[in-house]
């Protein structure tokens, strides 16, 4: 079986409670897009741990990898191994792989990020953590990849190499050039090189094998639909295709290959960065979401936007990644709102549309209209089945379910484990 998870809104839709959930049910847990500018939350007895790489199966059987279509930042993925070791968990190559041709985030994209974000009349919003340039030096050929890393001397050669484009880069950019080749970073990564040597994989190759043995195998997204580089809302997007049919592409598995595909949905909206977000409430009900979701950045600690469910945008992440199935997440943050409001449609420039405009600018100039729910004072955390939900969010649910028109099979209320139940 072959699954693939993406977020089905602006990111942090809660992917990888709902991976670390259901990972027990298979053999490989792949990550196919992004790198470090993702970040998930997991916690294991006591201890919370903050990833933004290692997928989020590595807690059960599954072995994970890390697929050549994303790009990585070797310390943070060091960084997250020594931390997890902390913690008594034990990541070594037998339980996870990288593909060798995986793109390598060097410290000059990081130093790019920053000075072309600050060189921005409009803002992006960007992590910093250096995602678009990695992708534009693999798009240009341009890129070290992993397997060049873990050899000193190619390593060395394709630095000296691609040396005087990056210095050239951040001078116009008003930076500081030594970066590039600063003896304090190559000795690092060439550390780091001999570290990964042993996790080197071909990813396409082992789940190819592992799907013809009968073995179930989990793709799972970073970001959101709506952030994807291709179908999102440009410019305010990341750099990589962040939508289901990118995981085969990004994996080397043929799209006949897919079994069904899990969307993650938030039970309201929320987005980090710039960029329209046509349901943002700026007012308390927005802050008391903020507060009662905790919607703070993983990765860069930023306060989230939040707003009433957009069924619009919903529609749009259905037809670009084929949903079979959706978990809605985040249910609990919804009490004590009365009454709640969701979108079902925009007004833009004197008429009502039902599906987004394909640009970002109309976007931008869309006026949502709602339709009013009834809300519900009582707290959800401590439920454990659908059927034990007041009946207003079992209406929530049931009306959300039905305008969407695929069917919701999870419902999270908090982030134990125990708290996400089967509709
Ligand atoms: P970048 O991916 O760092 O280039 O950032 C581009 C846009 O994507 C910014 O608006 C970021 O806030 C957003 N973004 C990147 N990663 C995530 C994520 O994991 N969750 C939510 N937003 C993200």
């Amino acid at each position: 079986m072959f699954t693939i998870i993406t977020g089905a809104q602006f990111g942090d839709e809660g992917k990888g409670k709902i991976v670390d959930l259901i990972s027990d049910k298979y053999d490989l847990v792949v990550r196919f897009q992004g790198g470090d500018n993702a970040g998930h939350t997991v916690k294991v007895g006591d201890t919370t741990y903050k990833l933004h790489l290692i997928p989020s199966g590595f807690l059960l059987d599954s072995r994970v990898l890390i697929g050549p279509g994303t790009v990585l930042n070797p310390q943070s993925l060091a960084q997250e191994i020594e931390m997890l070791a902390k913690g008594g968990i034990h990541i070594g190559p037998d339980k996870l792989g990288i593909d060798a041709k995986t793109s390598i985030i060097m410290p000059y994209h990081i130093e790019l990020d920053g000075l072309k974000e600050s060189s921005r009349a409009e803002k992006i919003g960007t992590t910093k953590k250096g995602i678009g340039f990695a992708y534009i030096d693999k798009v240009a050929r341009d890129e070290i990849r992993l397997a060049d890393l873990t050899d000193e001397g190619k390593f060395r050669a394709r630095l000296e190499e691609l040396a005087t484009q990056k210095e050239n880069m951040i001078r116009e950019l008003g930076g500081d050039p030594s970066v590039v080749l600063d003896n304090k970073y190559i000795d690092l990564y060439i550390k780091l090189g001999q570290m990964f040597a042993p996790y080197m994989t071909d990813v396409s190759f082992e789940i190819n094998k592992a799907l013809e043995e009968g073995k179930n195998v989990l793709a799972e997204g970073a970001q959101g639909t709506h952030l994807d580089v291709i179908h999102g809302t440009q410019k305010f997007v990341t750099s990589s295709s962040t939508i289901a049919g990118s995981a085969c592409a990004n994996l080397g598995v043929g799209p006949t290959k897919v079994d069904n595909v899990l969307g993650i949905v938030k039970a309201y909206i929320t987005r980090v960065g710039e960029g329209p977000l046509p349901t943002e409430l700026k007012d308390d009900i927005g802050k008391q979401l903020q507060q009662v979701g905790r919607e703070f950045g993983t990765t860069t600690g930023r306060v989230r936007r939040c707003g009433w469910f957009d069924l619009p945008i919903l529609k749009k992440a259905v037809y670009l990644n084929g949903y079979t199935e959706l978990a809605l997440t985040k249910l609990d943050v919804l009490s004590n709102i009365h009454p709640l409001k969701v979108c079902v449609g925009y007004e833009l420039k004197g008429k009502f549309i039902e599906y987004p405009p394909e640009l970002t600018t109309d976007l931008g100039m869309c006026v949502p209209v709602y339709e009013e729910l009834t809300g519900w004072s009582e707290d959800l955390t401590h439920v454990r089945q659908f059927s034990d939900l007041p009946d207003a969010t079992r209406r929530y649910v049931s009306y959300l379910e039905e305008k969407i028109g695929v069917q919701i099979k999870y419902i999270s209320v908090g982030p134990g484990r125990e708290q996400t139940f089967t509709k």
